[in-house]
């Protein structure tokens, strides 16, 4: 029989389609354009809707001319605090620490530049742009409280996603005291806005008190009990489809204020809705990765052994809500430094609460975290690979316990032997291109938290021998749907090809969230679960039926391949799911699963995926111009379900990072607090030109805590130490230390 879904011995449950670099299953219809997206859903008698915005900061929406928008041709309503029908919960209600305040219109006050002022709902979206742009509001207008300057300092007391803002270990003041070197420095990371390609959008239909949305979500079941909450309904009357994501990165987990108006205006006019934001709305009101300021004080020994570890991070956030960017977070569980202290700070200001964004906390702080390294390997005069190699963590500095697994050394190892580290030397401006640039080489080290969710699946095995696997996952773009046929595939002892993986929408089992990079993991195990729970019942039936070549094998159990059950102690007799199911006159046989860490795998060890980022820059001498060159990561992620797909999240990650680096920043106007640059013109990420040649490394890990299937994720890993390392080369080309992100020309000059 199968085993339990718990934790067992090494994994060995992969079958033939895990590990396999397969393609995406989804990719002919993505780059054909039939892949549906929630804002192409099209029921009949839609109508449209426009959420207008604050474009100043802070103060009162004093006129609006409502009169004038209902005027105009095909407007049907305009929906301002005024008329605002109730909600059944108050969105300022904050029930569970994932949980924010949102814009409904609740009032007048503006809060943010940006912020949901008034919906027009009209007959055409041009209409209801045209009724938006009639409402001419007219504000009682207050000076914004902007940056860390003009912002209000404040003590969190959740950070981030529900981590502790102070954490301590050892005496870091001693630890400095004794040190033979210290090193203290400032770093700052900018405003980062998710951008996803797809901007966020929602059909809303109701049917009598049913209420149907096609909505971008990454987590589509708590999303149908928010929506529930909000429209006192019971969640069954609620569903979320969410057929493919065009990118998420965090801030589709949650409702956002406007999506909660459209349903509010569908309801009123008895007709479906549609609304989507524009580019310049996706920057407010969705959240984005807040600011932050950090400071970090290093000690070493005479041998360049850390003594002390200190991480210092304020955060920005909203006058009205907590997210704290949890960035110091970064430094609790990667070196092994005797004294670690870690603590946030926040300061509120006028812009939109932030979010998690892609790696939250580790991004930022892992940028600050490695640059500080550099200069503590630096004042050691040790090279910085021997340096993080001297300080390298055995166990978790944080809670002292073991690691599930750690293949960190060997990335260090094939990353550096890839990228041809050796012989680096220890001074800045000592190498050249043939053109004349200045090049510089720097390491980032990689973490991210190896999480693991709650989540449910079914599996049907058919009279036809296929089977369909239900989850409510999404697939956001990161290649989901095909790691996931793989492992749920395996699970039921069959090709990728002759499985339906039924997924995006809230009526199946519950999925949990795809984010945290915890969605193969989580989603996977419930899967893989499923399958073995349908392959057992059976073979119930095959082990009692005396025409059954399997009749009687209930103590020797089976092994399933090929969609055939096996006998355990003998191959050779076997029979295929259809002729089992035939036999016993069954069209199906349905098998449930569910999957969880268990909290004591939790406490008995530290669960991470690592890896180590090697960079090489250019630098003009002249322009200061900074081009990357080369990037090789090495990465250990416990189990590879598909490495054509996990290279690809590994590379986009660099990509982020390498973003993070030199591109990435919004720039709040200091008078209207606008962002001036809410667009894809304006605010940078790279493009094709600016990325190098990638290589990406993946590292042998066997890890039999994480999970039974060994998965760790590889959605969040590859950002981190991605930024530091380019920092880091920067500093090896040019002898400057840029301590502020994006660094630009500027920041050489
Ligand atoms: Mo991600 S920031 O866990 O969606």
């Amino acid at each position: 029989m199968p085993e339990d879904f718990a934790p067992g011995p090494a994994p060995t449950r992969f079958g033939s389609n895990s590990g396999q670099p397969m393609t995406r299953r989804d990719g002919v219809a993505k780059v054909t354009g039939a892949a549906a997206f929630a804002a192409d859903a099209r029921p009949e008698g839609l109508l449209h809707a426009v959420v207008a915005t604050s474009t100043v900061a802070r103060g009162r929406v004093g006129v609006l001319d409502v009169a004038a928008a209902l005027a105009h041709p095909g407007v049907l309503d305009v929906m301002t605090p005024t008329n605002r029908p109730a909600l059944a919960a108050d969105p300022d209600d904050k029930p569970h620490r994932f949980s924010f305040r949102f814009e409904a219109l609740q009032d007048d006050r503006v809060r943010y530049a940006g912020q949901p002022i008034a919906l027009v709902t009209a007959e055409t979206p041009e209409a209801a742009a045209e009724g938006a742009r009639l409402l001419a509001p007219r504000y009682e207008a207050e000076a914004p409280r902007l940056g860390f300057e003009g912002g209000v300092a404040y003590a969190p007391e959740t950070v981030g996603i529900g981590s502790p803002p102070q954490f301590s270990r050892g005496d870091v003041e001693a630890g400095l005291a004794t040190a033979a070197r210290r090193i203290e420095a400032h770093y700052e990371t900018p405003a980062q806005y998710h951008n996803a390609m797809e901007p966020h959008a929602v059909v809303a239909q109701w049917d009598g008190d049913r209420l149907i949305l096609d909505l971008p979500h990454q987590a589509p079941v708590l999303g149908r009990a928010m929506f529930a909450a909000f429209f006192g309904a019971p969640p069954e009357n609620v569903l979320i489809r969410t057929p493919f994501i065009g990118g998420g990165f965090g801030s589709k987990a949650l409702v956002t204020g406007a999506h909660v108006l459209a349903v509010l205006a569908a309801r009123k006019l008895g007709r479906p809705v549609k609304l989507a934001l524009r580019r310049d709305q996706m920057f407010g009101p969705v959240g984005h990765r807040g600011a932050t300021r950090q400071t970090l004080r290093l000690g070493i020994d005479a041998q360049g052994r850390l003594t002390a570890l200190e991480h210092r991070s304020d955060g920005m956030t909203s006058s009205f809500d907590e997210f704290v960017e949890p960035a110091a977070n970064a430094s609790k569980n990667l070196y092994a430094a005797p004294a670690i202290a870690v603590s946030h700070g926040g300061v509120r200001a006028d812009i939109g609460t932030p979010m998690a964004m892609r790696a939250p906390g580790e991004a930022s702080g892992s940028a600050a975290l490695e640059c500080a390294v550099d200069e503590a390997a630096l004042a050691a005069g040790l090279d910085p690979l021997a340096f993080r190699l001297l300080n390298y963590a055995e166990t978790d500095p944080a809670s002292g316990l073991p690691f599930s697994s750690k293949a960190l050394r060997a990335c260090y190892a094939d990353g550096a032997g890839r990228f041809g580290w050796a012989g680096r030397p220890l001074e800045p401006r000592r190498m050249r291109d043939a053109q004349g640039r200045l090049l510089g080489w720097g390491i980032g080290t990689a973490q991210f938290p190896a999480t693991m969710f709650a989540a449910q699946a079914r599996a049907t095995i058919r009279a036809d021998g296929g089977a369909a696997l239900e989850i409510a996952g999404v697939d956001m773009g990161q290649g989901a749907w095909t790691a996931l046929a793989q492992i749920a595939a395996d699970g039921v002892g069959l090709d990728a090809g002759r499985i339906e993986l039924r997924s995006g929408s809230s009526d199946l089992p519950d999925g949990g969230i795809a984010g945290g990079s915890g969605h193969t993991a989580t989603a996977g195990s419930a899967l893989h679960a499923a399958g073995g729970d349908a392959l057992a019942k059976l073979f119930e039936i095959a082990a009692a039926d005396p025409a059954s070549p399997l009749f009687g094998a209930d103590n020797a159990g089976f092994v399933a391949r090929d969609g055939r059950l096996r006998r355990r102690d003998d191959d050779s007799r076997s029979e295929s799911y259809g002729e089992i199911l035939a036999r016993a006159g069954l069209s199906e046989v349905v098998g449930s699963g569910a999957a969880s860490r268990p909290p004591s795998v939790a406490e008995a060890c530290a669960m991470f995926a690592h890896g180590a980022v090697f960079a090489e820059v250019a630098v003009d001498p002249d322009l200061c111009q900074i081009r990357v060159t080369r990037m090789v990561g090495a990465f250990a992620a416990g189990r590879i379900v598909n490495p054509l797909l996990a290279r690809s999240q590994l590379e986009g990650g660099m990509i982020w990072g390498l973003s993070f680096a030199l591109h990435e920043e919004a720039e709040h106007d200091r008078v209207s607090g606008r962002v001036i640059n809410a667009d894809l013109a304006g605010y940078h990420v790279p493009s094709h030109a600016d990325i190098p040649a990638l290589d990406v490394l993946l590292v042998d890990e066997a890890d039999a805590q994480v999970n039974p299937l060994g998965v760790k994720g590889v959605g969040e890993l590859g950002i981190t130490g991605a930024a530091g390392a380019i920092a880091n080369a920067i500093w090896h080309a040019t002898g400057v230390r840029a301590r502020r992100f994006p660094i630009r020309i500027e920041a050489l000059m």
